[in-house]
C-alpha cells in the first residue's frame, strides 16, 4: 500500500483527501519510482474542478503529473535505468500519472536523470512547465537567434522557463509581469519587461516573431490582443485555451499564424533541460512547498494566479 491524495468527485480543494491505496506495479518497460516531490500545475486544479484533463480521467483519481524521485524497481526489459537512479518526469500526460502519491509507475523512456545540481523539490518543479516552454519555443515555433519573442505571464511556472530558454536560443525576450517581478525577470534574461497591470502590452511592443501566450483569452482577451504585436507571418502559440474560432479569424485577418498547443511527455528533452540546469544556464524558482497532506492549500495558493515560479508538494525523503 502507499499514501496518495485521491479525489472521488470534481470540486473545491476539499475533495483532495489522503488515503492508503494499492501501490502500482511496473509492467514490462516501466519503472516504479519512489516519489520524493511532486510539482503542482494549473492543470491539476483545472482537472480537480472538472475542466482541464477531467474528461480523460476516472475516479478515484490521483492528480499530479510532475515527479522527482528514485527508481525503486524496473520492469522486464528496462535497460536504461536501475534501482537507485534519481529521475524526474512528466509521465503519461494527458492520461493520469498519479504524482500526488508515494509511488508512480511509468514507461522508462518518459523519465530522465534528474539535474544533479537540484534537490528533488526543485527537480519536481521542472518537467511540465519546462517541457511546455521547450516544446513551444523549440519544437513548435523553432525560435532562431535574433528573433523577437513575447512571453505573457512570464513570472509563472512556464513563463520563467520560457524566458530563460528563449534567451538561451539567442532571442530578444519581451515579458509581461507585474512590476515587482521585473528585476528578477531581467536577471533571467528578459530584455524588455512590461507591467500588464499599468497599460495594455500591445501598446508597448510590436514586430514580434513569436508570442508564447500563457494567459489566454479568459483574462482580458490576452490571446487575441497579442495578435496585434506580431509581424506579418508571425506565430502565436496559444498555450492555455487553444485557438477559438474568433481567435483564428482575428489571426487570419491580421496575416499571422496561431496554433493550439498541448505538452507531451519527453524524456530526451528533459535530459537536455537537465544539462542546461546543471550548466548554470537555467535557474528553477520554487516559491513555496507544501507537505502532501496539504495539497488543497497548494491548490488554493496556485489558483490565486500570482505564483512566482512553482509550487511543489513534498512527499518522502
Ligand atoms: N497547453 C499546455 O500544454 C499547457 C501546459 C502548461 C500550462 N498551461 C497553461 O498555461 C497557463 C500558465 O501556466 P503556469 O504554470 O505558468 O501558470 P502559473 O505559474 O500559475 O502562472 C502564474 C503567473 O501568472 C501571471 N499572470 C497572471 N495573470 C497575468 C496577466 N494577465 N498577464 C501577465 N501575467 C499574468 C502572474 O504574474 P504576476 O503575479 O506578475 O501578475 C503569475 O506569476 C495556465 O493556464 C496553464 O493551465 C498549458
Amino acid at each position: 500500500m502507499m499514501r496518495a491524495v485521491t479525489i472521488k468527485e470534481f470540486g473545491g480543494p476539499d475533495v483532495l483527501t489522503v488515503e492508503d491505496v494499492a501501490r502500482p506495479e511496473p509492467l514490462p518497460t516501466e519503472v516504479l519510482v519512489r516519489v520524493h516531490a511532486a510539482g503542482v500545475n494549473p492543470v491539476d486544479w483545472k482537472t480537480r474542478v472538472g475542466h482541464g484533463m477531467a474528461g480523460l480521467q476516472t475516479f478515484p483519481l490521483i492528480l499530479g503529473w510532475d515527479v522527482s524521485g528514485v527508481v525503486e524497481e524496473v520492469g522486464f526489459g528496462v535497460t536504461t535505468l536501475v534501482p537507485g537512479d534519481e529521475v524526474y518526469a512528466m509521465p503519461w500526460f494527458p492520461r493520469a500519472a498519479g504524482a500526488y502519491a508515494e509511488y508512480v509507475t511509468a514507461p522508462a523512456r518518459q523519465w530522465a536523470r534528474k539535474p544533479a545540481t537540484l534537490d528533488h523539490v526543485h527537480a519536481a518543479a521542472v518537467p511540465l512547465a519546462a517541457l511546455t516552454a521547450w516544446q513551444a519555443l523549440v519544437d513548435t515555433a523553432r525560435v532562431q537567434a535574433g528573433q523577437r519573442v513575447l512571453i505573457t505571464a512570464a513570472a509563472g511556472g512556464v513563463g520563467h522557463f520560457a524566458v530563460q530558454f528563449a534567451r538561451h536560443l539567442g532571442a530578444h525576450v519581451i515579458a509581461t509581469a507585474s512590476a515587482a517581478r521585473h528585476p528578477w525577470l531581467r536577471e533571467l534574461g528578459a530584455e524588455e519587461v512590461i507591467d500588464y497591470t499599468a497599460s495594455p502590452f500591445e501598446q508597448a511592443v510590436k514586430d514580434v516573431d513569436v508570442v508564447v501566450d500563457l494567459v489566454g483569452d479568459g483574462q482580458d482577451r490576452t490571446g487575441t490582443r497579442s495578435i496585434e504585436v506580431l509581424r506579418p507571418g508571425g506565430l502565436l502559440v496559444a498555450v492555455p485555451g487553444g485557438v477559438s474560432p474568433e481567435l483564428a479569424e482575428a489571426a487570419e485577418a491580421a496575416g499571422v499564424r496561431a496554433t493550439p498547443f498541448l505538452v507531451e511527455p519527453d524524456g530526451p528533452a528533459l535530459t537536455t533541460i537537465a544539462g542546461l540546469i546543471d550548466d548554470g544556464q537555467v535557474a528553477v524558482e520554487v516559491e513555496e512547498t507544501f507537505p502532501l497532506e496539504q495539497a488543497g492549500a497548494a491548490h488554493t495558493r496556485g489558483e490565486a494566479g500570482r505564483t512566482r515560479g512553482k509550487l511543489v508538494l513534498t512527499v518522502t525523503g
